[in-house]
């Protein structure tokens, strides 16, 4: 466990609960937020990015979805580094826009796009590879929605916190450009 971005993660959730109900966001599939709780917006490093996608073997044939897609980043490389389509979800306003507005200006319309939308309410049938930086609770509530709307045989990658009750196949340590380390876990949808 990374204890520096979890550290991060933990504080922007308190930040969030004190902002009050208008920073709210987003608890579970359909009705009202289950919770006044979100993950913050903070970026997987580009080295342990690389990492992510290579876990998971991402090639040209894949479609990536990167649930809270942030700056857009992981879904950027999967398309730039390693050739894939990808889909981004992201529920803050100015993250999407920023996302949106990147991939614009690195002209790659074509296979990225980012959804402005509520990760619990998206579609998730194209994906063959799923990548996530959530805190564990939410990969908790996440947990029945990929059972049910992924493909046997999709990877997921999850980032630094694993996905409760799904037993990796395979848990790396991952080190960032400033010697940062960071914990994935691949997991592959029986
Ligand atoms: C820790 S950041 C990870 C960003 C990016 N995936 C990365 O690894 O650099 C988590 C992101 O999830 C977004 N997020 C939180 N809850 C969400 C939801 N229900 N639907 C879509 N995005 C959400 C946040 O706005 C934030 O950008």
């Amino acid at each position: 466990m990374n204890l520096r971005s979890r550290g991060l993660l933990l504080a922007g959730l308190l930040l969030a609960a004190a902002a009050g109900p208008r920073a709210a966001v987003f608890g579970g599939p359909g009705g009202p937020p289950r919770s006044d709780r979100f993950t913050p917006f903070v970026p997987t490093p580009p080295l342990v990015v690389e990492k992510m996608l290579e876990l998971a073997a991402v090639g040209p044939d894949d479609i990536v979805y990167d649930l809270g897609s942030g700056d857009g980043r992981i879904v950027i490389a999967a398309a730039q580094k390693f050739g894939a389509r990808a889909v981004g979800v992201e529920i803050r306003s100015e993250l999407w826009k920023e996302s949106s507005e990147a991939i614009a200006r690195l002209g790659l319309e074509k296979r990225v796009r980012i959804l402005h939308d509520d990760m619990f309410a998206v579609e998730l049938g194209p994906a063959t590879v799923v990548t996530l930086y959530q805190l564990t609770d939410v990969n908790d509530r996440l947990r029945p929605l990929l059972e049910k709307k992924l493909r046997p045989g999709t990877r997921v990658v999850a980032n630094d916190f694993p996905i409760p009750g799904w037993t990796p196949q395979e848990v790396v340590n991952a080190t960032s450009e400033n010697g940062s380390q960071y914990k994935l876990f691949l997991y592959v949808r029986p």
